[in-house]
C-alpha cells in the first residue's frame, strides 16, 4: 500500500548511553519503561527537548543547556504540568549523564510526560489525575539530514500540510503531540524523494521545517519568519541571529511568502539536530546556484567554531561538563557517584590543554 523506500532513511542505529536519568537517579537504559496505558501514549501528553553536547579541547560541552532547559520548563508550564523539577537540577542531570557516559559528544533527550498511577489508574482525556514522569536519555547522533547535507545542501519541498495554528496547538511549546504534524510533513517529503518539507502557516506564510527553523538570504540580508508564523522558538535560530549580529550581517524577522523561497539567493535550516544545513532546491527549483551560498557558509563556519569551542560565543553558550560540580555528584543505585562511574569506564581523566586556537570574536550586539 505504501512505498517503503523512504522508511529506510535515517535509521542508522546510534551508540546509546546505557543509563537514563530518572528523578534524580541514574537507572539502566533497559529499566526506563512505561505502562502501555500511560496517558501520554493515548493523548500525546509529553513535552521534550533535544540538546547537543559537542566535543571540545576542554572535554564535552553542552550547547545552550540553560536555554534548552528553560524552554522545557516553559513547554511544561503551557500544558499546566505540575512537577517538582527545577532548572538547576535538570541542568545538573544533563552534565551528570554526559559525565557518566564517557562520551565526548552526544545528543540529549529530556522528556516529561503524564504517565499512569497503577494503583489508582485514570484513563480519561483529563490529564490532572495522571502522575508526571521525567527522564533524560542520550545517544551519539551524527548529522541529522545526512553527512553530505552540511556542505552540499538538501533538496526540499513545500509541504501540502500546514503548521499548527496558534490557538489550537501552540507551536511555542515543544510538545510530543506537535510532532504528529511534523511526521505528516516529513513522511510526505521522504515519500516524494525530498529530504525535508517546509510547512506554511495557516495564512500561507512560510513557517518552518518538520524539525528545523528556516532562514532566507536575499540581497545580503538574512530573513527568518517571526514567532507569529507558528514556529518553535529555536535555540539554534536564536544563536544564528546572534551570529549574524556578530558578523555584522543584517538580520530581520519577517513574514515570508512561499514564492520568496523560489527566488532566494540562499536558504538554510537551523536546529539542534540539523545544526546549520543549506537548502539547495525547493520543489525542484534551484536555490541560488544550487549549492551552499557564501553567507550560509560564513554563518555555518562560525557556528561550528563556536560549538567546537575554537571561538568564543557571543554569550555563555557552552557548559563544559568536566568543569561542573554536578558532573561529579549524583549517585546511581549502587552508590557510585558520577565521577567514579565515568572514571571506571574511561580510566583516569586527562586534564585538557587549554586551546591556543581559542580566539575571542568581537561581538556587536546592537540591532
Ligand atoms: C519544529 C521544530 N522547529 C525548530 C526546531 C529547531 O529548534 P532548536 O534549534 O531549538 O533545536 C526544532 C528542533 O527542535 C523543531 O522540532
Amino acid at each position: 500500500m505504501f512505498n517503503d523506500d523512504a522508511r529506510k532513511k535515517n535509521v542508522k542505529t546510534p551508540t546509546i548511553v546505557q543509563e537514563v536519568w530518572h528523578d534524580g537517579e541514574f537507572i539502566r537504559w533497559d529499566d526506563a519503561r512505561v505502562h502501555v496505558m500511560s496517558h501520554v501514549l493515548h493523548y500525546g501528553s509529553s513535552v521534550f527537548e533535544g540538546i547537543r553536547c559537542y566535543k571540545t579541547s576542554r572535554g564535552p560541552a553542552v550547547f545552550r543547556l540553560r536555554e534548552h532547559m528553560q524552554r522545557f520548563l516553559n513547554s511544561a508550564k503551557i500544558y499546566r504540568m505540575s512537577h517538582p523539577w527545577k532548572l538547576d537540577e535538570l541542568c545538573d542531570a544533563v552534565t551528570g549523564l554526559v559525565a557518566r557516559s564517557g562520551l565526548q559528544q552526544c545528543y540529549l533527550r529530556p522528556i516529561m510526560f503524564r504517565s499512569l498511577d497503577e494503583e489508582h489508574p485514570a484513563f480519561g482525556v483529563n490529564p490532572f489525575p495522571n502522575p508526571m514522569a521525567c527522564y533524560i536519555g542520550a545517544w551519539d547522533w551524527g548529522k541529522y539530514l545526512g553527512d553530505e547535507a552540511i556542505e552540499q545542501g538538501v533538496d526540499v519541498c513545500v509541504s501540502s500540510w500546514n503548521r499548527l495554528t496558534p490557538n489550537s496547538m501552540p507551536a511555542m511549546a515543544k510538545a510530543g503531540a506537535n510532532y504528529m504534524n511534523s511526521q505528516l510533513i516529513k513522511m510526505e517529503a521522504l515519500t516524494n524523494g525530498y529530504a525535508e518539507g517546509i510547512a506554511l502557516d495557516d495564512r500561507g506564510y512560510v513557517s518552518e521545517g518538520s524539525g528545523e527553523n528556516i532562514f532566507l538570504v536575499h540581497g545580503g540580508k538574512v530573513i527568518t519568519p517571526p514567532l507569529s508564523s507558528a514556529i518553535l522558538p529555536g535555540i539554534t535560530r536564536d544563536s544564528v541571529i546572534e551570529i549574524c549580529r556578530a558578523l555584522e550581517i543584517p538580520i530581520v524577522e519577517s513574514g515570508l511568502q512561499r514564492a520568496s523561497l523560489y527566488v532566494a539567493d540562499e536558504l538554510f535550516f537551523t536546529g539542534t539536530a540539523a545544526e546549520v544545513t543549506p537548502i539547495r532546491s525547493v520543489d525542484r527549483i534551484p536555490v541560488g546556484e544550487a549549492r551552499r551560498g557564501p553567507i550560509t557558509e560564513r554563518i555555518q563556519k562560525l557556528f561550528f567554531e563556536i560549538t567546537s569551542g575554537e571561538r568564543e560565543a557571543p554569550g555563555d553558550w557552552l557548559t563544559f561538563v568536566g568543569e561542573q560540580k554536578a558532573a561529579a555528584a549524583g549517585s546511581d543505585r549502587n552508590g557510585h557517584n558520577a565521577a567514579q562511574s565515568a572514571e571506571a569506564r574511561r580510566g583516569p581523566t586527562q586534564t585538557p590543554e587549554p586551546s591556543a586556537a581559542r580566539e575571542a570574536i568581537h561581538v556587536t550586539l546592537t540591532e
